[in-house]
């Protein structure tokens, strides 16, 4: 990896890092680092990554985006339509655990970045079956992060791998504190573990082969083109049926949310300007406890629906609570504003709004997924909650 040593070492790495993952140099807010040719998104047919997509795709007309996607029950390329004839876009249906297809790849492309989103993504299910959680987020990000180490080991360009994760490897707050990107890992899910597993192997892979990582945990994302087994689009999804809407315990754990589109800038942003082998948190600055989200979203869909009959908070029904369910995330996102320049352009209030009027002129979108593997996760995960 020498070679590649030198090339990094022209993008503002700091030779001084600490033991430390935090590495806190400031680069300049209007300076760019690192502009990609080519780069391998995974898991580009998702919520974020599509988001993401839409965002980066007509943004960077000179840049190739590779989306790579198994296609899971999460994976809908109707996410896509709007940039998937774009001539800078292209996808390839395949799996990130198929090492032959990733290196060919690599070998086809010429991959400067790697954006990596693809991952099993919600708790609910990890509980159910934590198999899938371990294959794709654990051995899936190890299987890329070999191709990029094997495939940038003699480059003299800069190159980068960006790894995407979540607040949730570092457990659960009281109703005081934030975390910290020096807080300690403490996943307390299946879905948790495996992504903290994943960051562990992205850190290793910096330590142990002086591999080009940035990294970032974010908080709850709600946006258009989220899968309705997360908490929001469920609740405008049975809102729109008329379905009882199932709030775990008492609905008082605490979510800090972010609109997508904002994190999608942000990642654009680390991407391009954070300093190598350093981790950013990305968190909205929005807490609020699951039964006051679920009040104001209710209130949005009957105002932006026009509905003039019984209030949608009457179809509220209180279910038993996640096993582990942990109390509340928060995210001191200090760093990445200051450092990096980003803040989030949505409140919750007008994030909200958006959403909401989205999943109302969407429901095409929305019926395309209700189908037989949907309604039959739903059928297990709901009908013995009461
Ligand atoms: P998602 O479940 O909506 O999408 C995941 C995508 O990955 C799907 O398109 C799916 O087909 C694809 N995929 C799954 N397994 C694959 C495999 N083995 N090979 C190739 N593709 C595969 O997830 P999301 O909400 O968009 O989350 C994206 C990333 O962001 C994940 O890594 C997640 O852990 C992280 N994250 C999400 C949130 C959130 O609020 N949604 C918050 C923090 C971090
Ligand atoms: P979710 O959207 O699954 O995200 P995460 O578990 O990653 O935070 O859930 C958000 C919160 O909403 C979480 O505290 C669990 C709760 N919740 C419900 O009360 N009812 C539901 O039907 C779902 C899906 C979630």
């Amino acid at each position: 990896m020498r070679q590649l040593k030198s090339a990094r070492e022209s993008q503002s790495r700091n030779p001084e890092r600490p033991e430390s993952y935090t590495v806190r140099v400031a680069p300049t807010k209007e300076s760019i680092l690192f502009s990609p040719r080519s780069v391998l998104v995974t898991g580009g047919a998702g919520f974020i990554g599509s988001n993401y997509l839409r965002y980066v795709v007509p943004r960077y007309p000179e840049t190739r985006f590779v989306n790579l996607d198994a296609l899971t029950y999460a994976g809908n390329l109707g996410n896509l339509t709007a940039i998937e004839s774009a001539d800078n876009y292209s996808f390839v249906r395949g799996d990130i655990t198929d090492a032959t297809l990733v290196a060919s790849l690599f070998a086809s492309h010429a991959f400067d970045a790697v954006v990596h989103f693809a991952a099993e993504s919600h708790v609910d299910r990890s509980i159910l079956d934590p198999t899938a959680f371990v294959t794709t987020n654990v051995h899936g990000t190890l299987v890329l992060l070999q191709a990029a180490r094997d495939a940038w080991k003699s480059t003299s360009l800069p190159v980068r791998f960006h790894h995407i994760s979540t607040d949730e490897v570092f457990g659960s707050l009281g109703y005081e504190g934030e975390f910290r990107v020096d807080t300690p890992y403490n996943p307390r899910s299946p879905y948790a573990a495996s992504k903290a597993a994943a960051d562990h192997l992205v850190r290793a892979f910096g330590t142990t082969y002086d591999f080009p990582y940035v990294l970032t945990n974010t908080s709850n994302n709600y946006g258009p083109f989220q899968f309705p087994e997360k908490l929001i689009p469920l609740v405008l999804r049975n809102a729109a049926s008329r379905l009882p809407i199932p709030i775990y315990g008492k609905g008082e754990n605490v979510r800090d949310w972010l609109f997508v589109e904002d994190h999608c800038e942000a990642l654009d942003t680390v991407l391009r300007r954070a300093p190598l082998q350093s981790t950013y948190l990305i968190g909205g600055s929005e807490e609020v406890s699951n039964i006051d989200l679920v009040h104001q979203l209710l209130s949005l869909f009957d105002e932006l629906a026009g509905r003039n009959e019984e209030p949608s908070t009457d179809l509220i029904t209180f279910v038993s609570d996640r096993p582990g369910h942990d109390f509340r995330y928060a995210l001191d996102s200090t760093p990445i504003r200051d450092d990096l320049g980003w803040t989030p352009r949505h409140d919750l209030k007008s994030g909200l709004r958006k959403t909401v009027a989205w999943y109302l002129e969407n429901q095409e979108w929305l019926d395309g997924i209700l189908n037989q593997e949907y309604l039959s996760y739903y059928d297990t995960q709901y009908s013995e909650r009461g």
